[in-house]
């Protein structure tokens, strides 16, 4: 007996997500690290998987499982994470970037436990390259480029600033200092930003429900943009 079922939407793609916050270390003991718990990019890799996608997730330090049938890369530093990220790019047709990566990182990492000492101690840190805006520059015509902006202010506007500036296709963007949106949470509070202009404004939803938007979003887009 035949059955016939539709085949699922992500069959055949490659996709490759990045999940977490990236920790990058000051001596052997400490690391300066951000909120992110991971939660959004797995369950984005969890449900692209689920929906026929053959699904790489490069994921910080989170504590979270790996999704079933994902495969999962770990990674604890930008630099780490970057490498991981432009190994696989070329051949991956859909790209979620929903990892928080550090902006800078301490400039030494001191070989030893940094001992207590005077009263003020300072680090300097350098910056790390932006992974994001290096796929937008190497992207072709048919990968689709999604990317996540946290903003305490100015939403739209800074959002609108980091499709262009990265050449992204599609950027998620969310107030993380709205009660249920943001860091470690189950919820998240969205808004959608395409790059011709197009915004959607999602209510408070589980991040489950928005990972399978935001996967609707990019099938649709999928259809139409080329
Ligand atoms: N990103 C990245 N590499 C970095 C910093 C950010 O790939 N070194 C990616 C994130 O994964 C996210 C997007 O860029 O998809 C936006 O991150 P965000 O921190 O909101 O933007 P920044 O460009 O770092 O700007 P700022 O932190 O100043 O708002
Ligand atoms: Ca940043």
């Amino acid at each position: 007996i035949a059955v016939l079922t539709a085949s699922p939407e992500f069959a055949g793609k490659k996709i490759l997500v990045t999940a977490g916050g990236t920790i990058e270390p000051i001596d052997p003991v400490r690391y300066i690290g951000n909120r992110s718990s991971g939660k959004m990019g797995y369950a984005l890799a969890r449900n692209a998987a689920k929906r026929g996608g053959a699904v790489t997730l490069i994921s910080g330090p989170t504590g979270l499982a790996a999704p079933e049938a994902v495969e999962v890369i770990r990674v604890e530093t930008a630099a780490q994470m970057r490498t991981a990220v432009l190994t696989r790019f070329a051949d991956a047709d859909i790209i979620i970037k929903a990892a928080a990566v550090a902006d800078y990182r301490p400039r030494e990492v001191a070989p030893q436990k940094i001992k207590k000492a005077g009263e003020v101690l300072s680090i300097t840190l350098e910056k790390n390259p932006d992974i994001l805006t290096e796929l937008g520059q190497i992207k072709r015509q048919r990968q689709i480029l999604v990317g996540f902006a946290a903003e305490t202010q100015n939403l739209i506007d800074n959002a609108r600033e980091k499709i262009v500036r990265k050449n992204l296709d599609m950027i998620v963007a969310n107030n993380v200092t709205l009660p249920g949106a943001g860091f470690n949470t189950d919820t998240n509070i969205v808004k959608l930003l395409y790059k011709d202009g197009n915004i959607e404004d999602l209510p408070k939803m589980s991040k489950d429900e928005v990972a399978r938007i935001i996967l609707d979003k990019i099938h649709q887009y999928c259809q139409t943009a080329y």
